[in-house]
């Protein structure tokens, strides 16, 4: 990692500062902060059994799109077998429940996302270990986001540059509060928490790198499908499923994901579950995007006195 200079400052969840901004964050200075660390013992819990995790997510699933990708029942049962064999730091797994109280859409996305990249990771990868290792990411990958104020992340008006700026500092802080509380850097729950936004082409955040590693893909590929279906703050509606499906085979020509990934979500949402490797793809945009939707649209900087949301 060449090294990112932070914006904004990393604490703790019990609020001890780790980093400021300024600071150049590289695995070395994290490590460092790890190791001065080492003896802190952090308790453990596996996440099927956090709070109402395992009801919430078959919740979740009985939902549509959800309930035609997970209508083999065996694939939700395959999915808490692996969360059963997921430990996280118990801290960790308490964001679970600042948003479940505060922001029931990165709550359900969280879930969503690790049930979604899950079961492509079983298509996509031949190592069910690795699968394992991918689950425990889903519900970790926006852990980050504890940091981004509220009103920031439930805006239904365009983002200022600054508030952009505090939101995708997630990446980072989850990256960074992942290492420090798993004491490693080199776990997947980590390296993904940083790389979720990155894209194949290098148009991506934080750091812009070329994404490559195939578990991450199938990670970024799941959280931008069901951010598509969810409803969100800044749009008059969700995508359905049709347009969803039409931006990410978008995403894919434009070389900012693979197209095996693309096959495997698009197989999925069909009822009769093609293998991947037999999907052809339709060039043809049919589908209807939101008709209000500010994404990606930088406001104004505003006096924040004058805020009022
Ligand atoms: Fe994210
Ligand atoms: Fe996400």
């Amino acid at each position: 990692m060449p090294g990112l200079t932070l914006q904004h400052p990393i604490r703790t969840l019990d609020n001890q500062l780790l980093f400021p901004s300024g600071t150049l964050l590289t695995e070395e200075t994290l490590n460092a902060v790890i190791d001065s660390h080492r003896a802190d013992y952090y308790q453990t819990c596996p996440l099927l059994f956090y709070g109402s995790v395992r009801e919430d997510c078959l919740n979740f699933l009985s939902l549509p799109p959800y309930a035609t990708i997970f209508q083999d029942k065996k694939e939700i049962n395959d999915l808490f077998s692996l969360l059963e064999t997921v430990h996280l730091p118990t801290l960790i797994l308490q964001s679970l429940d600042y948003f479940r109280q505060h922001d029931l859409y990165t709550y359900t996305h969280v879930l969503m996302v690790f049930a979604l990249s899950t079961l492509l990771a079983k298509d996509l990868i031949p190592d069910y270990e690795e699968c394992i290792r991918l689950s425990a990411t889903g519900p970790t990958h926006d852990t980050g986001k504890v940091y981004v104020p509220l009103h920031i992340l439930k805006k239904t008006k365009p983002l200022t540059k600054t508030e952009r700026g505090f939101l995708e500092h997630h990446a980072a802080a989850g990256y960074v509060l992942l290492s420090y509380y798993c004491k490693n850097t080199q776990h997947l729950a980590c390296k993904v928490a940083f790389d979720h936004h990155e894209r194949r082409d290098g148009s991506g955040y934080p750091q812009g790198i070329l994404l490559k590693d195939p578990l991450v893909e199938i990670m970024a590929v799941s959280d931008v499908y069901d951010a598509l279906i969810m409803p969100r703050p800044y749009r008059s509606s969700a995508y359905d499923n049709r347009t969803a499906l039409e931006e990410i085979t978008e995403m894919a020509k434009q070389n900012k994901i693979g197209w095996d990934v693309v096959k495997a979500l698009i197989a999925h949402n069909r009822k009769s579950h093609p293998p991947y490797k037999e999907m052809t793809i339709s060039a043809e945009k049919r589908g209807t995007p939101p008709s209000y939707n500010v994404y990606g649209i930088i406001a104004e900087e505003t006096d924040p006195r004058d805020r009022t949301e």
